[in-house]
């Protein structure tokens, strides 16, 4: 199958998740609850979540996409969201997706609700779908969101730790990241009924691309254009994030660019003003390319994952999705 095919896929199953988005929310009471998290969940997101489940439901079966299990995706942009709206609030963002973050546009009180309440909505959405196999869905769901809780605790924990090594960055972004896009292959393999060998190795696709995913993320933070990507740029900066580049910056640093990231650590982040200084020093470092380089060696290492699916068709569309990860801008 070619690259625009798959395109058509992701683009037909992002238009169904994006209009179950719409009305899911639909006459439910106090609007106080439902209009902030609606403001969230209809916002311009890029939907990769949702269509990995309803690629990993496709694969083993004939079904037309008109059988798919929507809300079984839609639940998991759902949690998605939750993790956003708590995490921008943790990361002091005043943007995303282009808009105001939910505690900017309301305020603190209601954007923690409205997460509570997401995350609830995407147990109730779960259930809709997870007839079969119900009890390990939904203990492969549970398992994904305590990762990722335990992911963004290590993430708050680094922001003033001195000593925090790559590896220890590697396990925290599985975590924080990459537990979600396993789990999101783990319920659409576990609900198309692959056997044991397919849903282990499309897991361990997704725990890959994760890991790329955020290496990448913190990449897009200095190099992508802040219009675009929709969220400020050289936010991890201001923060004091231990993003892949901070720490293998620390590691190839002497002199005074060392003593200049120890800065960093030492005032728990920079200026506004500072962030072009570090980004040239990020570029004169080289640690922008290997973070590139980081991110085809993980998307690599998922493709090899592949194999063991039944159908040409499944590791195209796998396949193109991880590749497209790869160029983007957002
Ligand atoms: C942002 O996820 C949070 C991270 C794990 C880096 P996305 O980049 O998938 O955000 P949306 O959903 O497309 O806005
Ligand atoms: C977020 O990581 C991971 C989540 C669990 C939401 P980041 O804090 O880097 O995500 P962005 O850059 O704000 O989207
Ligand atoms: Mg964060
Ligand atoms: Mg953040
Ligand atoms: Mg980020």
């Amino acid at each position: 199958m070619i690259d625009a095919e798959c395109y058509q896929y992701y683009e037909e199953f992002r238009q169904k998740v994006d209009a179950r988005l719409a009305s899911a929310l639909h006459q439910r009471n106090p609007s106080s609850l439902y209009t902030p998290a609606e403001y969230i969940l209809v916002s311009p997101g890029k939907r990769i979540r949702p269509v990995i489940v309803l690629f990993a439901a496709l694969s083993n079966s004939t079904a037309v996409s008109g059988t798919l299990p929507v809300d079984l995706a839609v639940s998991v942009e759902m949690l998605h969201n939750f993790t956003l709206v708590h995490d921008d609030i943790m990361d002091n963002s005043d943007q995303r997706r282009g808009m105001p973050t939910l505690h900017k546009k309301y305020d603190l009180s209601t954007a923690i609700l409205a997460g509570d309440a997401l995350l609830a909505l995407a147990y109730e959405f779960l259930l809709h779908d997870a007839r079969e196999n119900t009890h390990r869905i939904v203990q492969a769901f549970n398992k994904g969101l305590i990762e990722v809780c335990e992911g963004q605790s290590m993430d708050k924990d680094f922001e003033v730790r001195t000593d925090v090594t790559l590896d220890e960055y590697t396990i925290m972004i599985q975590k924080k990241t990459a537990a979600m896009v396993e789990m999101c292959c783990t319920i659409g393999a576990v609900y198309a009924n692959h056997p044991e060998e397919v849903i282990a190795s499309l897991a361990e696709y997704g725990r890959l691309i994760g890991i790329a995913f955020q290496i990448q993320d913190d990449l897009l933070d200095i190099t992508a254009d802040q219009a675009k990507l929709g969220k400020p740029t050289g936010a991890d900066l201001l923060e004091g994030k231990k993003t892949y580049l901070f720490l293998r910056a620390l590691q190839k640093a002497t002199g005074a660019e060392l003593e200049s990231l120890n800065k960093v650590i030492a005032h728990k982040g920079v200026t506004k003003e500072e962030i072009p200084y570090y980004r040239d020093l990020y570029k004169t470092l080289g640690v922008l390319e290997d973070a590139g380089q980081l991110v085809h060696d993980y998307t690599n290492q998922a493709l090899a994952k592949l194999q063991v699916l039944p159908s040409e068709r499944d590791i195209a569309l796998f396949t193109w999705l991880a590749n497209s990860l790869l160029q983007r801008t957002k």
